[in-house]
Parts: C-alpha cells; structure tokens; sequence
C-alpha cells in the first residue's frame, strides 16, 4: 500500500508542501503513533492542587481578552499598577502592563522576607556526592543578591546595560540575575557548556562590557577549568571589548583555574564581596515594558536570535503558570533539571518559581554520574515532590538504570516534561516507574520566544494523554493552518503549522537590535503585515502539529531548518557554517538522524574542495570544529565526506534526500537532480560505514 495512503488511514498525514527540510523527518517520529487512552490525576493531587476551577478557561478565553490577564498580573507586587492591560497599537510589537512598574528581584525575593524569609528559596546540590547541599534561604539569598547588586554597582554596571554570563549550574547564577535585575540591568546568561566563540558572537551582539563567570565546575566526574574559557571569549569578541570580567569561585577563596587574572580586567567577585558585607542596594523600579534579560536561541540563520523578555508580562506569565501549572507550593520542594542556561531554566528554576516563593533545586552534575540512582538519591534527600526533565533525561535515565526508582523513597505529585516530543511508550515509562503511578504528568510545549508555557493540560483540570501537550494555556489560543493559510481544524487528522492567534504576557518583546527578523520570521506567513489591528497577527511556532477531535495537541517537531538534539534548538545553518570555516571544506549540509536517547543528532555531510582528500583525521577534525565553536552539543555524531552533494539542476542541496540516507528511509524521487548517480554512491558509503 503506498505510504500516503496508509498514513490517511491511520489518521494522520503531512499536506506540507514538500519543501526541503518536511522530509527530514522530525515530524516522522509522531505521526505514527495512534490515538492514545486518557489517564486521569488522583484525587489526591486534584485535592491540593492550586488550580481546580474548571471555569478559568471560561475566564480567559476569547471574550474575556486581554484583560482576563490581570490575574497572571496580579501576582506580582506593582510599585505602581497599570494603566492598561495590553497595548497592541503597533502590532506585532505588544505592550503589555502599560503604565506598571516594578522590580522582578523584589518580586522574586524581597517580598517573601515577612512570611518566608528563613525557608529555603534555593537548595543547590553539588555533584561531589560528599560536598554537602547548600541551603539558601529567602533572607540569605536576599543578603547575596544585594551585595553582589552593590558591587555591580560599583564596577559600573547602569540601567539597562547588558551584562553577559557565561555559568554553570550553581547558585551563583540566579543570584547574579536576580542581582542585575536588582539594579535594572539586562542580563543575557549563555548556557555554561557552550564554546567562547558563541560567548563572544552573544556578549558581541548585546554590546556587553562585562562577563560574569565561574573558575571551575564539576561535570560528570570531571573539573571543567571554565575561566580558561572567558579569556578565549574576550579575544574573540569584534565588535565590542568586555572590559571586566568578574569571576566567582566554585570554593570562595580558592581560586581554581589554571589561567592567571589579568590586572585591571579580572575580578575574584568572592574577595571583593568582603567589602559588600552587609550592603544594600533599593530594587529599582522599572516600566513593566523595560527588557529582563536577552534569551539567544537558534534559527535558520547562522545568526542566533536575542530573544528581548520583559519584566511585568514576562514575569507575571512564569508567575502564573508556575503556580497554575506547574503546580507549585510554597511548601513543596520543586526541582527542575534543566539547565538555567536554557529558557526553561530562567522561566521554572528562576523567575517563576522564585516569584511565588517556592523552595527550588538547582543541580551542578548529570542526573546518571556516578550512577542513574543519583537523581532519586536527590529527590528522597530532598523530599522533592515536583520533578521536571525533558524526554531525553528520561530515555537516558531509563537506559542506564530502569530499575532504579524503585530503589528509593520518594514521591512526586506532578512530573513534568518539556523540549520535545515524548514517545508514549517513554512516557508511560516515567508515569510508572518514575511516578510511581502516583504523579500527574504535564507535557508542556513552548519555546525560547515565548517565556512560558503555551501548551499544557492543567493537571487538575484535565486528563493527561500520553505523546500529546494538551489543549493552549489560558490565555493561548493555538490555531493550525495548512500551508495556504486554511484553519485544519480538530479532529481532521491532518497536521500543518501550529500558530497562536493572540499575544501573550510572556511573549519575547523583539529580537535584539533586530526588529525586522523578528516580524519576518513570526509573523509574515500568516499575517496581514501592515494592518493596525493587531487580530490579524498570526505568531509562527515553526512546528507541525496535530489537534485531535478531544482538543489535545501533538507537536511534531519542527519545520523548518532547525535541529531539536536532546531538547535543544540547533540552527543546521549554524552548523555548516561552523563546518565551512575548515579550509579542506568546499560544502557541508547538515540533517537530523533519529537517536533512540537524544531525539535527534546531527549528522553532517561535507563535500572538500579540489585536492583534499578524505581521511578519518579530517573528519576527527571537522567534527572538533563544530564543538569548539558552538559547543559540545553540536558536535555531529556522524561527518560523512562525500565527492559530491545531491542537488537540484538550480544548485541547490537536497538535504531531504541525505536526510533519507542517514535514516535509512527510501528516498523518494530523485529524478529532479541534476546528479542523480551520486544517491547510490552516498548510500552505500553510509552503508559501509554502518557496517564498519
Ligand atoms: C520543541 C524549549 C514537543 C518544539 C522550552 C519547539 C516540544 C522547540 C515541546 C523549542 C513539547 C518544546 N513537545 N516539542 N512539550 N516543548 N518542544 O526554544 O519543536 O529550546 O519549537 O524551548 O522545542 O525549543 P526551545
């Protein structure tokens, strides 16, 4: 039976228009999978859970908008309240709280001094198993973020500078946020395992004249010597110079870095601070409009995007679906493992979290070092009761131990996943042997641009399903059209591109510096570009979706050229230009291949020029240049070194047909290129290798 038809009978197929990249095949993994049964929550969760009025979709839907966000709003302690809700004057750039001011610090510290002050705001727990966890209450934190905001002060960090960080899992890196956003400045935080060339294009692009980060961290059993890495940066940059780079020490006042201090650039923030003692700094009021920090993320450019954040719509929107959705008390210990380096991180291990006085956990190590009961030896210690990962840490954590739950005494109430699609067969592991069969699973879909949560069943409200998000977040009003612009509506087994139809609190406010991208690529495919009224904006996700006929979505992956590994968004573009900096490289393309554990790796295919030949050392070293310019992450699993690409007669490469190859999928008509010949040449090198 042809593929097409089988996959209409099954329900579901993909009415792309064949463009390049839909047979790559992210997509592939979900559109299989059957329609799954429904599991609902125990009463027991439902009892306690801070959401149970099933009238607050009632409440924020469509008639309701925009104000029915004055309840994310009202979260927040105002310094002076809003004057209106939204201000959608010059769509698509929205306004949110106009009028409001206030202080996210304040809101994420001070204000729980009365009632919270000696409760733990932040456990962090080292990866030497026999250093101890460190418990940071309310009022100590309170202490370290303002001597740390007192001496940002007095290295010259203004209002609304950015000021880069480039750290590692440790509570240093909320309190340096929180103490940017003490004084109004913009922090723009690169995830710690990234390479200082990426450090250097972001502190670049954000102008930063200051670096923070960290002599050494553990990883997996190993001492990083991460300082090493911020003077890279600082000869890196172009266009900027970083000036001051201020270092905290993983064992204050032991400074443990290889690499010496350069007079009058380097700071060893842990002896400064002896002069800090005591020291406060006013949280600054700020316009609700004003930017929080700068989130980059990957497009299908090489050029990774400044996601812009506010501070009154961002934080209110991470305040309530903190506490509508995820759940939290602040009487539970909540732990979130991703990094904060990431999105996810600033959203539920920081800002959300922290503004509705949780106890939040922030771990140094991986949750499988030294073995894969670290992460339940965590959470019995601990009694965490709300745990967050992504698909990826599950796949990894059941592989290397799938009996290890049972070995330990613990109990979560709510489990959570984020960052890609979540097999069922994954998720009903983590529902059984993870939960016990006693948590509730959220399966939560949003991205770096969005701030919060967009899609996600309340756990109380709805029943969980496995492989699919749920319906939109109050608020969010998903939509998916077909490529034409035509609504697919619920229950037609059709997938198209997911969008939302109405602006958010927690939406990115721009693209850094770049105003232009940012309407280009959200908001040109389905919008009515030039029109003043802001219902005719569409937001483009970038993911295929599905709705079923019961209003629960399944994401797909994404559309267009960038690459989900392990949860994390890489730019292909990115990839081949880092690929192309090799001087043997002529041509590169990059695809995804199917990981049973990652989702996705990166496979790359490079074409040299004339009179380089192949060798195992030139692809050792295409594949080290990957890693040292964006970062491990990115490194490819597989550099393959063909004599020629597939391409169009225009010239064009087909990744589609190297995607097929590296999946082993049929490639379909290749009769469109102008060097037909060379799909069976690269197939049976792959093939050899395989074998190899
Ligand atoms: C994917 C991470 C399926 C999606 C918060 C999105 C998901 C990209 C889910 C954003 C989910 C995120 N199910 N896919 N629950 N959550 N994705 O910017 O393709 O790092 O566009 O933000 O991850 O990745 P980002």
């Amino acid at each position: 039976m042809p593929k097409m038809i089988k996959e209409r009978q099954e329900g579901i197929f993909l009415p792309f228009a064949p463009r390049e990249y839909d047979a790559v095949g992210e997509e592939a993994i979900a559109v299989h999978w059957k329609e799954e049964e429904l599991i609902q929550p125990k009463e027991e969760f439902i009892r306690q859970a801070n959401m149970t009025d099933v009238g607050i979709y009632e409440r924020f839907s469509e008639k309701n908008y925009p104000e029915c966000f004055k309840e994310y709003g009202d979260m927040l302690s105002w310094d002076r309240y809003w004057t209106e809700t939204l201000d959608a004057s010059n769509p698509p750039f929205f306004k949110w709280f106009v009028g409001g001011k206030l202080n996210a610090c304040y809101n994420c510290v001070d204000r729980h001094l009365q009632k919270y002050g000696n409760k733990a705001a932040i456990i962090f727990a080292p990866e030497p198993e026999d250093e101890p966890y460190q418990f940071i209450t309310y009022r100590e934190l309170h202490r370290r973020v303002n001597e740390f905001a007192a001496l940002l002060l007095d290295m010259g960090v203004k209002e609304n500078d950015v000021v880069t960080f480039h750290l590692p899992m440790v509570a240093e890196l909320p309190i340096s946020m929180l103490a940017c956003a003490r004084i109004g400045a913009i922090h723009s935080e690169v995830f710690g395992g990234f390479s200082s060339k990426a450090v250097a294009e972001r502190a670049d692009d954000a102008e930063s004249k200051v670096l923070i980060t960290m002599d050494s961290y553990y990883r997996s059993g190993r001492v990083i010597d991460h300082k090493a890495r911020a003077d890279e940066s600082v000869n890196l940059c172009k266009e900027t110079k970083i000036e001051k780079v201020l270092i905290w020490e993983r064992y204050p006042g032991k400074y443990s870095s290889s690499t010496p201090l350069v007079e009058g650039r380097d700071y060893l923030i842990n002896d400064l601070l002896e002069n800090y003692r005591g020291k406060r700094v006013e949280p600054l009021s700020k316009p609700a409009e004003d930017a929080l920090f700068l989130m980059y993320t990957s497009g299908t450019t090489a050029r990774p995007k400044g996601c812009q954040h506010s501070i009154g719509g961002y934080l209110s929107y991470v305040a309530g679906t903190s506490k509508y959705l995820f759940d939290i008390h602040p009487e539970d210990t909540y732990w979130c493992l991703a990094d904060i380096g990431w999105i996810t991180g600033h959203s539920y291990i920081v800002y959300g979290p922290l503004s509705i006085a949780a106890t939040s956990v922030i771990f140094e190590g991986t949750p499988t070092y030294p073995d894969a009961g670290r992460s339940w030896r965590i959470a019995e210690d601990l009694h965490v009761n709300i745990f967050h990962t992504s698909p990826t840490m599950i796949r990894m954590i059941r592989r290397e131990g799938p009996d290890e739950p049972d070995k330990y005494d613990y109990h979560f109430k709510l489990m959570c996943t984020v960052g890609e699609p979540i097999e069922p067969e994954v998720w009903r592991w983590y529902y059984e042997k993870v939960g016990k069969g006693e948590a509730t699973i959220i399966d939560t879909w949003w991205q770096t641009e969005n701030g919060g949560v967009i899609g996600s069943n309340l756990p109380a409200l709805r029943a969980m399903k496995p492989g699919s998000c749920g319906i939109g977040m109050p608020g969010i009003y998903p939509i998916i059209f077909d490529d034409d612009g035509n609504e697919i509506k619920a229950g037609s087994g059709k997938a198209g591109n997911i969008c939302i139809k109405r602006p958010w609190p927690g939406s990115f406010q721009t693209i850094w510096k770049d105003p232009d991208r940012y309407v280009e690529t959200y908001y040109s495919k389905y919008s009515k570009l030039g029109s003043k009224d802001y219902r005719d904006y569409y937001y483009f996700a970038g993911d295929g979706a599905v709705q079923a006929a019961d209003g629960s979505f399944r994401i797909l992956g994404r559309i267009d050229d960038v690459i989900n590994v392990a949860g994390h968004r890489l730019g292909t573009k990115e990839i081949e230009s880092s690929a192309g900096t090799n001087e043997e490289v002529a041509e590169s393309a990059v695809v995804a291949r199917k990981d049973p554990i990652k989702g996705n790796v990166v496979d790359l295919y490079v074409a040299l020029k004339p009179g380089f030949e192949p060798s195992k050392e030139l692809e050792e070293k295409i594949r080290k240049k990957v890693g040292t310019d964006i970062g491990p992450i990115a490194r490819p699993s597989g550099v393959h070194i063909v004599p020629d690409m597939p391409k169009t007669r225009s010239g064009k490469i087909m990744r589609r047909v190297l995607a097929a190859i590296s999946n082993q999928r049929e490639c379909g008509d290749t009769t469109s290129l102008a060097n037909p010949e060379i799909v069976e040449v690269i197939k049976n090198q792959i093939q050899e290798q395989e074998k190899g």
